[in-house]
């Protein structure tokens, strides 16, 4: 005789989980902030250092920035749009990242101990993008604020009366170093992760890409250190007349050649 077999539940359809696009949504957004803002760092040190060739050369620049040259006045309200998106990007690009900090004590030290363990060079610059990441939480809207909030007072006098008088130097010492390790380190790991400049062969890819990166890094420090002595050395020399706004040769005496 036939055995009856019991009469099962036939399995459950298996139905694939539908494709959840946001981890990657948000991590494009975060590499394009990213990028976004390590470009403007280099456009913006090459316009913050005109200063080393020469303060009208500054002066020109800050107020090109505000459209005098186009309008017939300064319109010092065109940088503070800029440095509202600005700040809009570094906003959304920070929040994006926090997804990623580690979140409790244990994840700091396993984290640590993770990279102490592996000595893997691009480990430890993860690390590093961590910490120099948490610094410019607190560094960097001291600066944005107060070029929101006075964008008429960019000038070679105003920014070194800024930097000496109103005591900004040691912020911005801080803030060079922490955002040129930043972003040195940002641009090298988003080449890697979206395989730039990858080549035949990606192991010696690698090795020039952080060869290069070292050197940007090294470029950006000197010029910013030299820029910064050199605010730092007109600030001084102004202190008396702290707060005066700077008078460019051609306007001051309209009969001297430039
Ligand atoms: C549109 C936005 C920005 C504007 C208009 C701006 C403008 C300036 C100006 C005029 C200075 C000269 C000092 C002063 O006047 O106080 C300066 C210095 C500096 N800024 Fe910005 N900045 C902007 C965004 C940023 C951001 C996002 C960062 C980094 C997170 C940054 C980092 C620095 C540093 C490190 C210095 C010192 C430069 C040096 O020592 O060579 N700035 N900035």
């Amino acid at each position: 005789m036939k055995q009856q077999l019991p009469l099962q539940a036939a399995p459950p359809r298996r139905t694939a989980a539908p494709l959840n696009r946001w981890p990657a949504r948000l991590d494009l957004t975060q590499s394009l902030t990213g990028l976004a803002l390590a470009l403007f760092m280099w456009g913006h040190m090459a316009f913050v250092s005109t200063i080393l060739i020469s303060r009208d050369a500054m002066w020109t620049v800050s107020r090109f920035f505000e459209g005098t040259f186009f309008f017939g006045r300064p319109i010092p309200g065109l940088v503070s749009l800029v440095v509202a998106v600005i700040f809009a990007l570094f906003i959304v690009h920070a929040a994006l990242a926090l997804r990623k900090f580690p979140i409790n004590w244990r994840q700091w030290r396993e984290m640590r101990e993770h990279t102490r363990a592996l000595k893997h060079d691009d480990t430890s610059l993860w690390g590093w993008q961590v910490v120099t990441g948490y610094a410019l939480f607190f560094l960097a809207p001291a600066h944005l604020f107060v070029m929101m909030s006075r964008p008429d007072r960019i000038g070679p006098f105003e920014s070194a009366d800024r930097m000496w008088s109103d005591h900004y130097w040691p912020l911005y010492l801080l803030l060079l170093f922490v955002v040129e390790l930043h972003g040195g380190i940002g641009l090298y790991r988003l080449a890697v992760k979206w395989g730039w400049f990858q080549g035949t062969d990606p192991i010696a890819a690698r090795k020039r890409l952080k060869t290069l990166k070292w050197a940007l890094t090294a470029f950006f420090l000197a010029l910013g250190l030299a820029t910064l002595v050199a605010y730092v050395r007109i600030g001084i020399e102004h202190a008396p007349l702290a707060g005066q706004p700077y008078v460019p040769s051609h306007l001051s005496n309209p009969g001297v050649a430039r």
